[in-house]
C-alpha cells in the first residue's frame, strides 16, 4: 500500500527527542527531525490522538543540522541525536527534563554533567543475529541493521565485532544474540544460542589475541568456554569482579562522577542502597559509612556483591538478595539516607510507601534512567520530600536517554 505523504513544520521536540509538529491539527512525531524544519513525511502510524511520520524529504533545513558521523544513523534504532551538535543534544535533553519536572511543580535549576566522550564511551553492546546479519534493530521494528561497528562502544568491542563476523557466518543458524562487554583491556563475549550445542571456537580464539573470555548461553544457563570468566575491576579503591550477565553502568567515563555525587550527598552514616546491582556503590559507601545495606533482586549481581564484600573485607556491608518491594520494609530501621537506582519501570508502589514511612530517613537519593517514571514517583514522594538538587548526567550520549540524579530532603513536620 502506498504511504500517504504530508508536509509538516516542526515546532518542538518530544520526550524522546523526536521532532513534533501538527498535520491538519493532529500532533505528529518525526524521528531525526529538527525544530524549524519543513519536511515531507510519510505517515507510518496514526491513531485518534497522534501520528508518526518518517522523513521523505527535507524541504527547509535547520541551521543546526549536521552530517551524522555514523553511516547507519537513521536506519539503526540505537542513536537519536547524531544529526546535530552535542551541545544542542544537551540543550534538548535539559529542556525535556525541565518540562517533566515543572509539570509536577519542581522548578529547580538542572545541573548538567556532559559526557567527556560522546562517542566510544560504552562498555557493552548486545547484537542481534539473523541470516548472516549481525547488528542492532531498527527503531520500533524487529528488522536487523547489519553493522560492522558501533560508534558508541569502546574500540576494543569494535575490533572484536570484526573478528566475530566470520565465526557467526559459519554458525548463523545457531546464534541468536552476542553480548560483548569490556573493562579496561579485558573483553568478554557471550554467545546466546538457539540450541544446546558446543560450537567450535578455536579459530575465533586464535584471532582475538589475549585478555578475552568466551562464554555461551542457552536458555539462561551460562557456560564458560575459554579465557576470562569475569571482568576484574579496580574502581575507586575497590576490587571487584563482574559476571557476564551482571548489571554494570555502561558509561566508562561518567560512572565515577555519578557515584561521587551520591557520596557527597549522603546524610548521616547509615545508608540503604536499593537496586544495588553488583555492589560497587554499596562497597564505596561502606568505606566511609558506619552501616550499609544493599538490596538487589538479581542473583548474579548479588553473588558479585558478596564477592566484592569478601575481597575488600567490608564487614559493615550487608547484601540482601530479593525484591525491594518485599525487603525494604523489613530492613528500613534507623537509616538516615535511602538511595534508589531502579530499572526503567521506576519504583514499585510498596517501595514508595516504605520510603515515606521510614521516618528517620532524612534524605533520599533517586538515580533514574527514565525521566517519565522518575516524575511519576516524585509526584507521590513530594508530599513528604522537597527537592534539594537535580543533576542530569549524560551517560547515554547520542541516544534519547539520560541519567537523572535527584537529591531529596524529608519535609519536617
Ligand atoms: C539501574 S540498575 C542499578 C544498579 C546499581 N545501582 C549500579 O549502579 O550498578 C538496577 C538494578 O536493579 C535490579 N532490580 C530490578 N528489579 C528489582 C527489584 N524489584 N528489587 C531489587 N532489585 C531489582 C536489577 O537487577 C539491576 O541490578
Amino acid at each position: 500500500m502506498k504511504k500517504e505523504l504530508k508536509e509538516i513544520q516542526i515546532t518542538d521536540y518530544g520526550y524522546s527527542g523526536e521532532g513534533v509538529g501538527r498535520i491538519d491539527g493532529k500532533v505528529c512525531f518525526v524521528n531525526n527531525a529538527l525544530k524549524n524544519e519543513k519536511l515531507l513525511v510519510s505517515i507510518i502510524k496514526e491513531n485518534s490522538s497522534y501520528m508518526k511520520g518518517e522523513i521523505v524529504q527535507i524541504l527547509q533545513n535547520s541551521p543546526d543540522r549536521e552530517k551524522p558521523p555514523c553511516k547507519y544513523f537513521g536506519h539503526c534504532g540505537g542513536c537519536s541525536y547524531q544529526h546535530l551538535s552535542y551541545e544542542k543534544e544537551l540543550e534538548i535533553k535539559k529542556e525535556i527534563l525541565r518540562a517533566r519536572l515543572s509539570k509536577i511543580g519542581y522548578n529547580n535549576q538542572i545541573n548538567l554533567i556532559p559526557n567527556p566522550n560522546p562517542y566510544n564511551y560504552r562498555n557493552k553492546i548486545k547484537l542481534f543475529v539473523c541470516d548472516n546479519k549481525i547488528g542492532l534493530k531498527k527503531r520500533e521494528s524487529s528488522v536487523i541493521v547489519d553493522i560492522d561497528k558501533c560508534l558508541l562502544v569502546d574500540n576494543l568491542i569494535n575490533n572484536a565485532i570484526e573478528k566475530i563476523r566470520h565465526f557467526v557466518e559459519q554458525n548463523n543458524k545457531l546464534v541468536e544474540n552476542i553480548v560483548l562487554r569490556q573493562e579496561n583491556s579485558q573483553i568478554l563475549i557471550n554467545f546466546i544460542l538457539k540450541k544446546d550445542v558446543k560450537l567450535d571456537y578455536s579459530s575465533l580464539c586464535q584471532s582475538l589475541g589475549d585478555n578475552f573470555g568466551i562464554l555461551q548461553t542457552y536458555k539462561g544457563k551460562i557456560k564458560h568456554i575459554f579465557g576470562l570468566n569475569s571482568l576484574k575491576v579496580n574502581e575507586m579503591g575497590l576490587l571487584a569482579e563482574f559476571n557476564v550477565d551482571s548489571f554494570h553502568q555502561v558509561n566508562n567515563f561518567l560512572t565515577k562522577d555519578l557515584f561521587l555525587k551520591v557520596i557527597e550527598n549522603i546524610k548521616g552514616d547509615r545508608v540503604i542502597n536499593c537496586y544495588s546491582g553488583a555492589g560497587i556503590l554499596s562497597g564505596i559507601l561502606a568505606k566511609s559509612c558506619e552501616k550499609v545495606v544493599g538490596i538487589e533482586l538479581g542473583l548474579s549481581e548479588h553473588k558479585d556483591a558478596e564477592k566484592l564484600k569478601r575481597i575488600n573485607n567490608l564487614l559493615n556491608l550487608t547484601n540482601i538478595c530479593g525484591d525491594c518491594a518485599l525487603k525494604l520494609t523489613s530492613v528500613q530501621g534507623d537509616f538516615n539516607t535511602i538511595i534508589v537506582d531502579p530499572p526503567r519501570a521506576g519504583l514499585d508502589k510498596k517501595v514508595v510507601d516504605a520510603i515515606i514511612n521510614c521516618k528517620r530517613c532524612e534524605r533520599m537519593i533517586y538515580i533514574s534512567c527514565d525521566s517519565s517514571t522518575l516524575t511519576r514517583d516524585l509526584n507521590i514522594l513530594k508530599k513528604c520530600f522537597s527537592m534539594k538538587e537535580v543533576y542530569l548526567f549524560d551517560m547515554f550520549s547520542r541516544t534519547s536517554e539520560f541519567e537523572t540524579l535527584v537529591i531529596l530532603d524529608r519535609i519536617k513536620t
